[in-house]
Parts: structure tokens; C-alpha cells; sequence
């Protein structure tokens, strides 16, 4: 029978076989043999045992059985696209980053939108952070600004990310929650962990359920320094403005959107993108010098604390749109490796420990995740640029160099490869370090509620009471007393309204009294002499 360009043919057992014709191509296995049978193995007899000289059967098998990696150890689940970057004006005056000098030129990126807690089966509408990691295809290299959409975070030094994750994710005997949805072990970790207050209020915060990734704001999140040519640095804030704006779900809508549609966000992504609705989003920069942040009433190292827009104002500087699905979401939205490592000269790295601890990480986690040093190959991770190194061989290698030399110095003149180069080179800032080794913790990170309370005051009172629901909420489903008690402690830090109504809703008996702001971190556990 032929259906359209398709001939489909009646086997000796009544299965149908599709075959080739007309400009539909034919089957093959890996090696390019083509494939004249794809519904019934070999065998010896009618009845008889499947052949191992089967080839064709036995590697695609083979491939199957291995098609799983293993998912992201957080931000397991997200969803990419392909877009571009054009700059409004030239940065030169901050930065000598390539990408920032010429007014009007477009840039190729990726960016992947993603859940933190959920593993990669969770649904879409989760309250969580969302991720909003953006690599840049610039022409000196890629640059990755892997971002969240909350500007603040949890902690303040990487040392602590495996236990607030830990706590986050599914509890480690019965393996739920799955999702950041209440739970004991979030909540014990986030009460004995003052600096996770100002998040706590932004993360129960209509902001993390937004009404789709088109619909977020995303933050670099760390203070970073920009390089100009002269070698002066300035500190940067990075955020993306939405131009669809800014929009949530309520927390009832969010609940049944779960149920009815865990794909919710990923297919308001691609539904947007496949009509030519491309979403947008502005890039702006928070720039501001040493004086600054000497004078600043936190320290711009703290990645729990924000600069408020009223201090420094918000340069925007350039636009991102994003006008193409993945052809292949393994491929591309699966194996995409962003790192903040990433950055390119006229970019540099704070001192700020989560940053710095990050920088480890990511670089780390990819080659257990992707399986080999050279996931960089990868097209959706390759630079764009031309790159040339002498790093060679590991698994998967088809990047290796090509000629005479792989090492250097040498003697080999145009044919030796490429040479190091001291004026586009990256260089380092030369920041001055000094002080004694040790294990500090920073009198500077140490006010835990101003901001929380800010963000708090800034909401309108229906936001308000969005927030106290949700504490109300989240809390109620922790069974452990103390740990209901030790929140609201910390609210009486934050907002004495909030506090009540949280504590009233809790029914809780009497009211605790106020954290101790003086002594953030009190488990009040002594270690086991027997330890
Ligand atoms: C993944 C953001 C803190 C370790 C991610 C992703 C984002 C992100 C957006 C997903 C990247 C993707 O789509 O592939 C952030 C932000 C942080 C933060 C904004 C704080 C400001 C940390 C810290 C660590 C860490 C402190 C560890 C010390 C990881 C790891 C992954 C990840 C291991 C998985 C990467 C992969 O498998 O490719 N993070 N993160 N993150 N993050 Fe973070």
C-alpha cells in the first residue's frame, strides 16, 4: 500500500514494514550498512533461538541499554533554546570583553531554563528557584553566566551546597519529596541557617512560581569585576529584564497546572519559539567602583544580599532573543555544559566564596555527568571561535591537534602551533591578597534579616500575604515542632506582622522569642564524647 510518499508492506506475519522510496532515506546501522529487515531478529529456524551473528540487532540493543547519563546533581530538569545577543552600545569605557564593543552586533548563545530540587521527571510548576544559565558563542571564547532567578541565595561559602541540596532534595530514607515542597529536612537546615533567611522570603515569594520562563527575571547573582584596556576594574551586577514582564501563578493555580500539565513551562517555551512569538529579555548591568562598595552597608562578596536599584541604578546594555528550539533535546539542552569558570578577558571573578567554590564545581560535576574530559567537543558546548590547544586523547576525542607538535615550546616555527599571547590573553585582575590562612567566618556576611525584611516591605500587601500563606503552608506540613517554632523566631527578626500571622496560622501555642541575631548558628548539639 502507498500512503503519501510511503510504501508500507505486509511481512510473512502480518507486520507491516515500512520501506524506502522517493526521498525517504534508507535505514543503517551505525557503519552506514543499510538495514533490509528492522522488525525480526535473526534466527536459526522458524522457532528456534535468536543468532549472536545477528549485527544489527545486537548494537541496537547495545546502544539502547546504554542511553541513560546520569542527571544533573541539582537542576536536573530544564529546557533550552537557541537565540542571540545584541548589544545596544560599546562597553569599552568597562570592559575590553569582545562582546561588549561594538554597538549592534549579535552574538550567538544558549540559554537552559531549569528547576533546582525536582530530579528530571518533576513537573514544571514546582515552587523553586529557577536556573537561567546563558552561554555565549562570543569570538574570544565562550562565556557562561549561570544565573538564577532570584538575585540572592541560600548560603554564603560553597562548603555548605551539599548539605543545603542534600536537605533540599528527597529525604535520603523514603525518597520523597522529589520537589522542593515542605519538608522536614529543608526546613531543619534553612532554621539552623540564619543567612538563608533573606532567600527564604524571596523563594516563599510569588517568584518562584512563575507563569513561565518567559515571564522571569534572571541575576548573575555574584558581584563580578569588569576589565576595561587600561586594566581598571569596576564591579558588575548582572540581571535580565523580561520585556513579556514579570508574572507568577497563584499557588492554587500552580497546584492543579502540576497535575494537569507537568510540562507546563517547557511547552510554553517551545510553543512561543515554534510561532515566531520569540521572548526577549534586556541585560542590565549594576556598575559601580571600590568607594562603593567600601561605603555599602553589606559586603558586594555576600551573594546573600542584593544592591538596591535605588543605590545603583540599572545600565541596560543590550538585548537577548531566543528564535530556536533544540533540533534534539538530549543533544543539545541535555549535554550543554555551563560553567561560571567560563569567562573571557575583560570579565573577571570576585572574591566571593560561593563564587569561587562554584568555579570548582560545575567543571567537576561535568565529567561524571557527561563521562569525559572532552565534553567541550560536544557542538552545543564548542566554541564558535577558533580555538587552538595541545590537551589531546581521553574518551571521545576528535578535537586532537593536528601536525608536527603538541607541546610547547618548540622549535617547529609556523608548523609548531599555536603560542600564548600576553596582549588579547586572559589575565587575571591583580588584586592585592594578603592576611593569615584559616577558616573565617566574615563579621561582614554576618546581618541575616535587614535585607529580608527590605524585600518583605517591598511587596504590595496582596504579595504580602502570598508570602505568609506560604510560609503558613510549607510549615504546617513539618512535623517536627521545634522546627516550626525556630522559623517564626527568625520572622520576629524580619517582620513582627509576618511573624504573627505565621505563627497564628501554625496554631501555634505560645509564640517563641526572636532568633538570636548575635549567634546565627545554633544547633544547640554538642558532639558525642564517644565521637
Ligand atoms: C547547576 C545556578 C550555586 C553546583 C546549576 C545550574 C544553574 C545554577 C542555573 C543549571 C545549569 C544548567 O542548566 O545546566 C546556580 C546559582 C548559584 C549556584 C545561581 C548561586 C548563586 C552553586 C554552588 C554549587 C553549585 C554553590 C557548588 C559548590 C552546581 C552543580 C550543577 C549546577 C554541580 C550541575 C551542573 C551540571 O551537571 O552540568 N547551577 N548555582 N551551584 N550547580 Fe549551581
Amino acid at each position: 500500500v502507498t500512503l503519501g510518499d510511503q510504501t508500507f508492506q505486509r511481512g510473512a506475519g502480518g507486520e507491516t514494514h515500512q520501506t524506502a522510496s522517493g526521498d525517504i532515506e534508507t535505514l543503517t546501522t551505525q557503519v552506514g550498512t543499510p538495514v533490509a529487515d528492522d522488525q525480526n531478529s535473526l534466527r536459526g529456524g522458524q522457532r528456534g533461538p535468536t543468532l549472536v551473528e545477528d549485527q544489527h540487532f545486537r548494537e541496537k540493543i547495545f546502544h539502547f541499554d546504554h542511553e541513560r547519563i546520569p542527571e544533573r546533581v541539582v537542576h536536573a530538569r530544564g529546557f533550552g533554546a537557541h537565540g542571540y545577543f545584541e548589544t545596544y552600545e560599546s562597553l569599552a569605557d568597562i570592559t575590553r570583553a569582545d562582546i561588549f564593543q561594538r554597538p549592534d552586533e549579535k552574538t550567538e548563545l544558549f540559554v537552559r531554563f531549569s528547576t533546582v530540587a525536582g530530579n528530571k521527571g518533576s513537573a514544571d510548576v514546582a515552587r523553586d528557584v529557577r536556573g537561567f544559565a546563558v552561554k555565549f558563542y562570543t569570538r574570544q571564547g565562550n562565556w557562561d553566566l549561570v544565573g538564577n532567578n532570584i538575585p540572592v541565595f541560600f548560603i554564603q561559602d560553597a562548603i555548605k551546597f551539599p548539605d543545603l541540596i542534600h536537605a533540599a532534595k528527597a529525604e535520603p530514607d523514603s525518597d520523597f519529596p522529589q520537589a522542593q515542597t515542605a519538608h522536614d529536612n529543608f526546613w531543619d537546615f534553612i532554621s539552623l541557617t540564619p543567612e538563608s533567611m533573606n532567600m527564604a522570603l524571596w523563594i516563599m515569594s510569588d517568584r518562584t512560581i512563575p507563569r513561565s520562563f518567559r515571564f522571569m527575571e534572571g541575576f548573575g547573582v555574584h558581584t563580578f569585576r569588569m576589565i576595561n584596556a587600561e586594566g581598571k576594574s569596576s564591579f558588575v551586577k548582572f540581571h535580565w529584564k523580561p520585556k513579556q514582564g514579570l508574572q507568577s501563578v497563584a499557588w492554587n493555580e500552580a497546584v492543579k497546572l502540576n497535575g494537569a500539565d507537568p510540562d507546563f513551562h517547557r511547552r510554553d517555551l517551545w510553543t512561543a519559539i515554534k510561532s515566531g512569538d520569540f521572548p526577549e529579555w534586556e541585560l542590565g548591568l549594576q556598575v559601580f567602583d571600590e568607594k562603593f562598595a567600601d561605603e555599602f552597608e553589606f559586603d558586594v562578596l555576600d551573594p546573600t544580599k542584593i544592591i538596591p536599584e535605588e543605590q545603583v541604578p540599572i545600565r541596560i546594555v543590550g538585548r537577548m532573543v531566543l528564535d530556536r528550539c533544540v533540533d534534539n533535546f538530549f543533544a543539545e539542552t541535555e549535554q550543554v555544559a555551563f560553567q561560571t569558570g567560563n569567562i573571557v578577558p575583560g570579565i573577571d571573578f570576585t572574591n566571593d566564596p560561593l563564587l569561587q567554590g562554584r568555579n570548582f564545581s560545575y567543571l567537576d560535576t561535568q565529567l561524571s555527568r557527561l563521562g569525559s574530559t572532552n565534553f567541550n567537543h560536544l557542538p552545543v558546548n564548542a566554541p564558535r571561535c577558533p580555538f587552538h590547544h595541545f590537551q589531546q586523547d581521553g574518551h571521545m576525542a576528535f578535537h586532537n591537534p593536528k601536525g608536527r607538535a603538541n607541546y610547547e615550546p618548540n622549535s617547529w616555527g609556523a608548523e609548531g602551533g599555536p603560542r600564548e599571547n600576553p596582549e588579547t590573553g586572559f589575565a587575571s585582575h591583580p588584586e592585592e591578597l594578603e592576611g593569615p590562612k584559616g577558616r573565617y567566618r566574615s563579621e561582614t556576611f554576618a546581618d541575616h534579616y535587614s535585607q529580608a525584611r527590605q524585600f518583605y516591605l517591598s511587596q504590595t500587601e496582596v504579595e504580602q500575604g502570598h508570602i505568609g500563606d506560604a510560609f503558613i503552608f510549607e510549615l504546617s506540613k513539618v512535623e517536627k515542632l521545634a522546627i516550626r517554632e525556630r522559623m517564626v523566631a527568625h520572622l520576629l527578626n524580619v517582620d513582627a506582622d509576618l511573624a504573627e500571622t505565621v505563627g497564628k496560622g501554625l496554631r501555634l501555642k505560645t509564640m517563641p522569642k526572636a532568633a538570636d541575631a548575635a549567634r546565627p548558628t545554633v544547633t544547640g548539639l554538642k558532639p558525642s564524647p564517644k565521637l
